[in-house]
């Protein structure tokens, strides 16, 4: 297949990854829906302290977080990135909707799915709200966004998401960020912070096998779709942490010579005995990163909101 424009996003970019040295996937795939259902099973698992800790933030702030949003109580636009089920954010929304804010809800999400049960259900507890789903990549529909309105902005990446992005995806995010963005608006991001490496290798070197099971998934939803051959049986699962970059890196690691047909794109890829497929960062920061990671990019750190046990902070940041 010589056409690339013609290729589906997940085909050209899993060829791009798997052809390049060294090899790697994008942590984007892994949702289809039975990625997503074991997804909710690693936020189950106890030793994912993420969850549990940036639920704790939002049910314990919502009334401060919610005073910073609504500011002078002028209306805004609400934008969630990768709003997922939407568990955490719905603290917060439900939270705002009682205040009667005046504002609305646009959930963006790569699965509609996702976004139209969110949207359901809000619509049946708040039907005044106003709810929004946009469908489809971050970056692209940030571009989208800009033409849509000229209330102020509120963004919300929770979730320790930006922790999947490179310095240089990082970087791109957060222009694209300031190109939507004026001064006055805000995002609140969730980053998850450095801490004991012991703590953090157990939320992913892989306590109860769910990490290994998200991770060949990919593998599975490429045999489906784009007619792989991939032997699940022959990868190992393997994470480790840097504690000076803060990156927990996932890998799979061939455990034989191998080779592998992606069928429909007339390719052929070949795995080296112990080769790694990079298939994930999950990156932690410390409140430095955090404030350096705004002022770069012209926001202002309004308040970092912390649980009790100081794992992880949801950073509120103003548009200077
Ligand atoms: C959804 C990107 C925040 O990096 O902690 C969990 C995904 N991967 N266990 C994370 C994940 C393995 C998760 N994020």
């Amino acid at each position: 297949m010589e056409q690339t424009a013609l290729m589906s996003a997940i085909a050209s970019d899993t060829l791009k990854g798997l052809t390049s040295s060294p090899k790697y996937l994008l942590p984007r795939y892994f949702y289809d829906d039975r990625g997503s259902r074991i997804f909710q099973k690693i936020m189950q698992m106890p030793e994912y302290y993420l969850t549990n800790c940036e639920y704790e933030i939002l049910m314990t702030e919502r009334d401060d977080i919610s005073s910073y949003l609504r500011d002078k109580n002028d209306p805004f636009d609400l934008v969630e990135l990768g709003s997922g089920d939407g568990t955490k954010s719905m603290v917060l929304i439900e939270h705002l909707a009682k205040l009667k804010s005046d504002f609305r809800y646009f959930p963006v999400d790569i699965s509609s799915q996702v976004t139209d049960d969110l949207e359901k259900e809000l619509n049946e507890i708040y039907p005044s709200l106003n709810v929004h789903p946009l469908i489809g990549d971050y970056f692209e529909v940030l571009d989208e966004l800009k033409e849509m309105t000229l209330n102020r902005k509120v963004i919300l990446f929770l979730g320790a998401n930006i922790g999947n992005f490179s310095d240089k995806e990082t970087n791109h995010f957060m222009s694209k960020i300031g190109n939507i963005t004026e001064s006055g608006d805000r995002i609140m991001i969730g980053f998850d912070l450095k801490k004991s490496p012991e703590i953090i290798m157990n939320a992913y070197n892989d306590p109860h096998g769910h990490t290994r099971d998200f991770n060949l998934n990919q593998l599975r939803r490429l045999n489906r779709e784009l007619g792989a051959d991939f032997n699940l049986s022959e990868f190992e699962h393997h994470s480790e942490y840097d504690p000076e970059s803060g990156d927990v890196k996932s890998y799979l690691v061939s455990r034989s010579d191998q080779v592998v047909h992606l069928s429909y794109l007339e390719t052929v890829i070949r795995l080296i005995k112990w080769e790694p497929i990079f298939m994930e960062r999950s990156r932690k920061f410390n409140t430095e990163n955090i404030r350096t990671l705004a002022e770069e990019h012209d926001f202002k750190v309004e308040k970092n909101f912390t649980d009790s046990r100081g794992y992880f902070i949801d950073s509120l940041w103003v548009k200077r």
